[in-house]
């Protein structure tokens, strides 16, 4: 499902994000382990503040294992506590709780010093639409719980699940916009499936995809699609010798480009030409 933002349904998103805040020990900050800065909501430290953060670098099993540890690094200059798993497949989650443990670890050891009684740390899971903020809560609760579906902000009645032996999480979580301003953004949030088709030109997304495996992966690229094409050739040779390949043919015997580009790009969401992260920390710009 599309969610088609505006002020208005950000303000609102922002506003309930803000309220279940005082709720919580800590926020987990989701974002797609193949775009980790594109998933990101742009104005995500407005919105958490000083609020301890564990980001969690969801869907690991389609990323590429080497920059994801590039990530994991980069977050951890931030000041943030990052952890990559895989919630569809229920991989590596014992490490969140690992984490929620060791950012609230200061705050916990004053209350002792308080002699307040002890509690369970309280997290959230805030997120884009997509990243998979329902699939985790439901592995970590080990139960169905939250839908898997896009609502903004969160809803009314919310309650704890319990996780582990020392953390309860908010069964809601809170959904927040993705950075659609920027067109490049747009095409990966595209790429991997994080928005729908109506937002970007799905030939741009195709374009971009193929440039990226050209750049990154041109031997794979060759091998899936089992075509010979030169690395300098024209995009659209690309197109073509696919086209041709898998018999994606129009009358007249020409190449049908649509469903050349709808094809691709589903081979690229389901990661099956390869397991690509697609922000580059040493191409990314600067201003991030
Ligand atoms: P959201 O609440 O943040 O909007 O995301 P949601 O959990 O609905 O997940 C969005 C899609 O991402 C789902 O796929 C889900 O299965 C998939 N997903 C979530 N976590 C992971 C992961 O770690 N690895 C992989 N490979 N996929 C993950 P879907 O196609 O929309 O649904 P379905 O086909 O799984 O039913």
């Amino acid at each position: 499902m599309t969610i088609q933002w505006y002020p208005g349904h950000m303000a609102k998103a922002k506003r309930e994000v803000n309220e279940q805040l005082k709720k919580v020990d800590v926020v987990f900050e989701i974002v797609d382990a193949r775009i980790p800065y594109s998933s990101r909501n742009p104005m995500i430290d407005d919105v958490i503040k000083q609020k301890p953060r564990v980001v969690i670098l969801n869907k690991k099993d389609m990323t590429n294992l080497k920059e994801l540890e590039k990530w994991e690094t980069y977050f951890k200059k931030e000041g943030f506590y990052p952890v990559a798993v895989d919630a569809k497949h229920g991989k590596n989650l014992k490490n969140v709780e690992a984490e929620a443990i060791k950012v609230t670890q200061e705050k916990f050891n004053r209350e002792k010093a308080k002699d307040l009684k002890p509690r369970a740390i309280r997290a959230m899971i805030v997120g884009i639409p997509n990243v998979g903020k329902s699939t985790l809560i439901n592995k970590l609760a080990k139960r169905s719980i939250a839908q898997t579906g896009n609502k903004p902000g969160v809803t009314k009645q919310q309650q704890w699940i319990k996780v582990g032996k020392s953390l309860q999480l908010l069964d809601t979580p809170g959904i927040l916009w993705p950075k659609f301003e920027d067109e490049e953004v747009g095409k990966k949030l595209s790429l991997t499936g994080a928005i729908k088709d109506s937002i970007v030109h799905l030939d741009e997304v195709a374009i971009y995809g193929l440039n990226f495996m050209i750049t990154h992966d041109l031997e794979g690229l060759k091998r899936h699609y089992n075509v010979v094409v030169d690395e300098k050739a024209e995009i659209i040779e690309w197109f073509d010798a696919i086209g041709r390949r898998r018999g994606l043919l129009q009358k007249g015997n020409e190449v049908d480009y649509e469903s050349v580009i709808e094809l691709i790009i589903n081979d690229m969401r389901n990661a099956k030409i390869g397991t690509y992260c697609f922000d580059i920390l040493k191409e990314m710009k600067r201003d991030m």
